[in-house]
């Protein structure tokens, strides 16, 4: 077995280096993509020491943290390729930089992630005449679904990139820009690819922050080559990176199928998709059947799948990874076994709830919606005066449910202003209630066929990445008497490393026996402390 990756059109272009050494890489992918498709898969080791390499590649998991050109901490898969690029896999220390002034943003409202929901609401709210901020961390609008293409002018998502730039004398879309948290005052703090710090300030936030893969913890899964499902997505969509040899999809949940799916469509036939849910029972197949396009949606993945003879095991689920020479041999449930290159697994979605969390709103906790979600009313308020939540933010629901938030809210914000929304908005607003409770009520159902339980693992098997805190030390820490997880967690550092629990949160609380939800400070995501020095 070679590399694990490779490109997917012998398209590179310029040269970056990597330890000294020279490798291709290709105008627009990110340096994660470049170094994978190098077949660079170890990123530098955890704080024991052990190889790790990257696993979301959209920016949450820390996996990828590099010395680029000199910046220590930077995330590889948050950083476009240039000529030239010094990539240490090394940690080193910063470079020391002059205090920055932070830039100041003003708008009537502030709205966090530009995918179906947050665009949705952009558009309804500049159409009404108000002045949004359309903020999000991706380089370009759409969010997970419609992430635009490497070898595409536009792709999917085309319409929501061309309506907005049609508004952008009341859109302000703030492309690349972290959202570090909410200040006291309810300005909101940025920083821009460059680490840069702004302020935003607005009357109203709707935080339309989407989604996170649910960690897969079995043995073996933060080696370098084993990613999350969407990574693998990622990797084909936006850079046009796939896997060089035999992949492995495993998990739960309909991103499963997607995945696939995508890759079959870019030529890479998975050994199989390993699924832990049963076949799909006669109330998911009539949940599918009421929502518009889901059922036709997932017959073309089935089709798709069958065509291309892709081996679909239900009821099964991967027990451990290991290294075996070049490869990365999987043990499944019922005695099956696979080498492969590449390992996809996640056991589904859940809410991303990290800002709102810090900004103070109330959770709710609903299993067949991906678990903790923001707490909101029909409008999409929160408990917070001013804050709102939309999209896969209030629970999993799918695109069709996030881009009928996003105009619900648009009409109720419209209202907390003092105005009468306009007739369109109002019918729209209507409308989108209506097909939003026929979506909603197929996410339960297809929420409740894909639960899976978190693997109990062993002993030596890591449950944070971030910190290598291992199942034994938890249990270690439960038995000296340090039983709540808070004490359990700040023991062992737990859920407590770069990522603040990100990625390993439901795999941590499922260790301690708990289920909590996650709390979040301010900086969400690490920055340079001198990125708003002069900010009092
Ligand atoms: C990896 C992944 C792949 C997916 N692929 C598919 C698919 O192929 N098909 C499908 O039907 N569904 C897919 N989904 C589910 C899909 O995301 C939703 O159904 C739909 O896109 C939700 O829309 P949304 O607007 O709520 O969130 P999203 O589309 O996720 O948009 C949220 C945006 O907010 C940004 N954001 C989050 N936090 C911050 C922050 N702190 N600062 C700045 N920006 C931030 C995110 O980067 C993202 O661009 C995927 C989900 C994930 C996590
Ligand atoms: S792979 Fe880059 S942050 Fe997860």
């Amino acid at each position: 077995m070679s590399k694990p990756f490779r490109r997917r059109h012998d398209s590179a272009d310029l040269e970056i280096e990597v330890d000294g050494a020279r490798i291709p890489a290709r105008t627009g992918e990110s340096v994660a993509a470049a170094m994978l498709a190098a077949g660079i898969a170890a990123f530098g080791t955890d704080p024991k020491g052990t190889p790790r390499g990257p696993a979301c590649m959209m920016g949450s998991c820390f996996q990828c943290a590099c010395t680029i050109d000199g910046v220590p901490d930077t995330r590889a898969c948050r950083v476009s390729v240039t000529p030239g690029l010094k990539i240490s896999t090394v940690p080193m220390r910063a470079p020391a930089r002059t205090t920055q002034v932070p830039v100041e943003i003003e708008s009537d409202v502030a709205v966090v992630g530009a995918g179906p929901a947050g665009g949705a609401c952009a558009l309804a709210l500049a159409a009404e005449g108000l002045r949004v901020a359309l903020i999000d961390d991706n380089a370009a609008a759409g969010g997970q679904i419609w992430r635009k293409r490497f070898d595409a002018e536009q792709g999917g998502g085309a319409w929501l990139r061309s309506r907005l730039t049609a508004a952008k004398d009341r859109i302000d879309h703030r492309a690349g820009y972290e959202v570090l948290g909410r200040g006291a005052d309810g300005a909101l703090m940025l920083a821009d690819r460059d680490g840069r710090g702004t302020i935003s300030r607005a009357r109203h936030l709707v935080i339309a922050a989407g989604a996170l893969e649910v960690p897969n913890p079995v043995p073996g899964w933060t080696l370098p080559g084993v990613v999350n499902l969407g990574a693998l997505q990622i990797l084909a969509k936006a850079d046009g990176v796939i896997p060089d040899g035999p992949v492995l999809l495993a998990g739960a949940g309909p991103l499963l199928y997607v995945v696939a799916h995508d890759l079959v469509v870019s030529g890479v036939r998975p050994v199989a998709v390993v699924d832990a849910a049963p076949w799909p029972s006669i109330d998911v197949l009539k949940a599918l059947w009421t929502a518009p396009g889901l059922f036709r949606q997932a017959l073309k993945y089935e089709w798709k799948l069958r065509a291309a003879r892709v081996p679909i095991l239900r009821k099964t689920r991967i027990e451990r990874i290991e290294r075996n020479g070049e490869a990365l041999r999987v043990s499944a449930s019922g005695g099956r076994r696979f080498d492969v290159a590449v390992v996809g697994t996640s056991l589904g979605l859940r809410p991303n709830i990290e800002l709102a969390a810090q900004a103070g709103v109330s959770l709710a906790h609903d299993p067949l919606l991906g678990g903790w979600h923001a707490h909101v009313d029909a409008q999409g308020a929160t408990s917070q005066s001013g804050i709102y939540a939309i999209g896969e933010t209030r629970g999993i629901g799918g695109v069709e449910a996030a881009l009928c938030d996003g105009v619900i809210t648009a009409a109720a914000i419209i209202e907390a202003e003092g105005r009468i929304p306009s007739t369109e908005l109002a019918r729209a607003a209507s409308a989108a209630r209506e097909r939003r409770a026929k979506f909603m009520h197929a996410a339960r159902v297809l929420g409740n066929w894909a639960r899976a339980d978190m693997p109990a693992g062993d002993a030596a098997s890591i449950v944070c990445r971030c910190e290598a805190v291992t199942r034994g030390e938890i249990s270690r820490a439960a038995a000296m008497g340090l039983s709540g997880p808070r004490e359990a967690k700040l023991a062992t550092r737990a859920g407590m490393g770069f990522c603040q629990g990100r990625t390993c949160h439901p795999a941590v609380q499922a260790a301690i026996g708990a289920d909590e939800p996650p709390s979040y400070r301010f900086p969400l995501r690490p920055v340079r402390a001198d990125a708003f020095g002069a900010h009092r």
